[in-house]
């Protein structure tokens, strides 16, 4: 299929623009590489043999310039990513957050209509569901009531393509709803590079290990969790971009029996804790890696985990790969490119 990727360069796009190609599927990445560099792209071109796909640098919101670079490609399907993603900080700038990731959706669903094309992908995440109300892994069918800006302009985008799939016939959306997705590609040459501080463990855990961070703070060691920190369903970045491959079959699948909009959740359902993750990180790196225990982070949850048997059933794909490749494949990652894609500063 030809696919438009918007936010192709980032972390999971990139990941997932590598698994369309090796699929034989063409793509357009769209991206204004506010947050990506264009390195991960010239990566995945030598990792994929010089693989079919252009590049439109352009923020989404840019309608005139969207909707000529979709008429040009006409896809057959779009997979959106490009957003803001940070829980830190969207409060303080809610306003973008709304702006980029709602009303950047709005744009693309506009341009998608001009360029005749009704399959979605969307980037959706588990922080639409907010607290869990009960200590069960979450379903699809769990309210949506997020506790943060982030979250909120995630439910609301979702709400935006339920009523575009709504609106006629033939039309499909499909809101993924990630974990915590981790890792990197098995060759090392792709991974995730935040800019600045890293917000979320992994990545943190990551420059500790290789000595751009002095030491990990473990936020909350007094969780009613097993050994009292913070319980997550973290997932591979490989498996989470086989799944957007099956996602297009179903798309595809769903338009031909009439259209609508379904949500997947996308972990391994599988929780693992603060602690188990430092201990698996350094079972790879081969020596002890330096942390302290400090207060808990306002508006993180106990514990996360995904049921994932909708995914199952309904795409045909299940996580694959376990801890270890998760916390081998960041370290090759980590240790090949300690200062990421070099775009840092
Ligand atoms: N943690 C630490 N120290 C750190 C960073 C994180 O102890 O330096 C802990 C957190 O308290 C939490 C766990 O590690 O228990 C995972 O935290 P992350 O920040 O890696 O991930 P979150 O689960 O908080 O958030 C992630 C994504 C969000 C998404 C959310 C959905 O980053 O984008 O999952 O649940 F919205």
């Amino acid at each position: 299929m030809r696919v438009l990727v918007t936010g192709g360069a980032g972390y999971l796009g990139s990941h997932t623009l590598l698994e369309l190609l090796g699929q034989g599927h063409e793509a357009l990445v769209v991206d204004d590489f506010r947050n990506a560099s264009p390195v991960a792209l010239e990566r995945v071109r030598a990792l994929s043999n010089g693989g079919a796909f252009g590049v439109e640098r352009l923020d989404i919101r840019d309608a005139p310039r969207l909707v000529e670079a979709a008429r040009a490609f006409r896809p057959e399907a779009a997979i959106h990513f490009a957003g803001l993603k940070s829980v830190g900080e969207s409060g303080a700038r809610a306003l973008d957050y709304w702006d980029v990731n709602v009303g950047g959706t709005v744009a693309l669903l506009r341009a998608l209509e001009e360029a005749g094309c009704g399959l979605v992908i969307f980037s959706s995440s588990a922080t639409v569901y907010g607290e869990p109300a009960e200590p069960r892994p979450f379903r699809e069918d769990d309210p949506v009531r997020p506790a943060n800006v982030y979250g909120r302009t995630k439910a609301a985008a979702e709400a935006v393509l339920r009523d575009w799939a709504a609106a006629a016939p033939g039309r499909a959306a499909l809101l993924l709803r990630y974990f915590n997705p981790v890792g990197a590609h098995a060759s090392g040459r792709i991974g995730e590079d935040p800019r600045g501080v890293p917000e979320n463990l992994m990545p943190f855990l990551a420059q500790v290990a290789t000595g751009r961070r002095a030491a990990l703070r473990i936020w909350g060691s007094d969780y009613p969790t097993p050994d009292g920190t913070g319980v997550r369903d973290y997932i591979h970045v490989e498996d989470l971009a086989e799944a957007h491959v099956a996602a297009l079959a179903r798309a595809r699948h769903l338009a031909g029996a009439g259209g609508g909009a379904e949500a997947f959740n996308l972990g391994t359902g599988k929780g693992t804790s603060v602690l188990e993750m430092l201990r698996a990180f350094e079972a790879v790196v081969g020596r002890p890696l330096p942390h302290e225990m400090a207060p808990r982070r306002s508006g993180d949850v106990a514990e996360m985990r995904a049921d994932c048997s909708r995914a199952a059933a309904d795409l045909g794909w299940r996580a694959r790969r376990d801890l270890r490749a998760m916390v081998e494949s960041l370290w090759r990652w980590q240790s090949a490119n300690p200062d990421g894609y070099g775009t840092d500063g």
